[in-house]
């Protein structure tokens, strides 16, 4: 794996720390458009992302976000050549393989979301291997969307509801969004306050459908296998600078007070 792309390992000055995210996802795009300008196979950027995407969590364990959502493969990336879906699958495996000791010592948690049931049966043991091995760490609560698709996470909440109600363990007058969050893949995690998008495209993709409720959008051009510390730098600064009302209006500027008072 490449080495860590910048060395800045304090959280940069002009960032306040009580301010940050708490939960960061990003949308990887670009990849195939990296490899290709350089005369690549598609999926050296696929390679190329991933060294990016290990550098992002250790940046926020470094600077002190504690949570990521990454989309690695979505309900519709099955639809790519089945040699690149066969390269992505088998470059997770391979990976949550060989950085499962690292990450246990960097106190990385690994989750995955999304419908690991339709994955191959290796990567669902891989998978299944890293969450419980990590499951006690603490840095960094690292989810890996694979397989996932933010309509297909609602479908799946809407069933398992559906099938409490016919059981009589809920009655329809209970379901509430409270309710319908604890039976999404993320139940017990924050939900992301902010999504970074790379390659300039200006959409969520389906991801994150419901948690994306009120996080702050940030589009860079750069290419996923490009992206490193400083562009995060800048994403973090852009994220403070934003008004985050929730539907109410912003606060009032503090009144100055009147001259000649002490
Ligand atoms: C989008 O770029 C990227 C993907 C669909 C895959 C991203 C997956 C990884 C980087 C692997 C993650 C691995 C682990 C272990 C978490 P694109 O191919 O759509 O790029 P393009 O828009 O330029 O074609």
């Amino acid at each position: 794996m490449a080495a860590r792309l910048t060395v800045s390992r304090e959280l940069p000055t002009d960032l306040e720390r009580d301010r940050l995210p708490q939960h960061v996802a990003v949308i990887m795009d670009g990849n195939g458009r990296w490899a290709q300008k350089r005369g690549l196979p598609r999926v050296m950027g696929h390679r190329r992302g991933v060294d990016v995407l290990k550098d992002l969590v250790y940046c926020c364990r470094d600077w002190g976000v504690g949570a990521v959502t990454a989309y690695a493969f979505s309900t519709e990336n099955w639809k790519r050549p089945m040699m690149e879906v066969n390269f992505l699958m088998a470059l997770i495996e391979r990976v949550l393989r060989r950085e499962l000791d690292e990450m246990m010592a960097e106190q990385i948690r690994i989750r995955f979301v999304g419908d690991l049931s339709g994955l191959p049966q290796s990567l669902q043991d891989e998978a299944a291997r890293a969450m419980e091995r990590t499951s006690h760490n603490g840095a960094v609560d690292f989810a890996i969307a694979t397989n996932y698709g933010g309509r297909q996470e609602i479908v799946h909440a809407c069933r398992a509801i559906a099938e409490r109600v016919q059981r009589g363990e809920l009655r329809p007058d209970q379901v509430d969004e409270g309710v319908f969050q604890q039976h999404l893949y993320t139940c017990d995690r924050v939900d992301p306050d902010l999504l970074i998008r790379t390659s300039g495209e200006m959409r969520v993709s389906n991801f994150l459908l419901w948690q994306m409720a009120y996080a702050e959008l940030y589009v860079t051009e750069t290419f996923w296998p490009d992206f490193n510390r400083e562009e995060f730098h800048r994403a973090l600064l852009a994220y403070q600078q934003r008004d985050r009302r929730y539907g109410k209006i912003s606060a009032p500027p503090t009144p100055a007070a009147p001259s000649g008072s002490p």
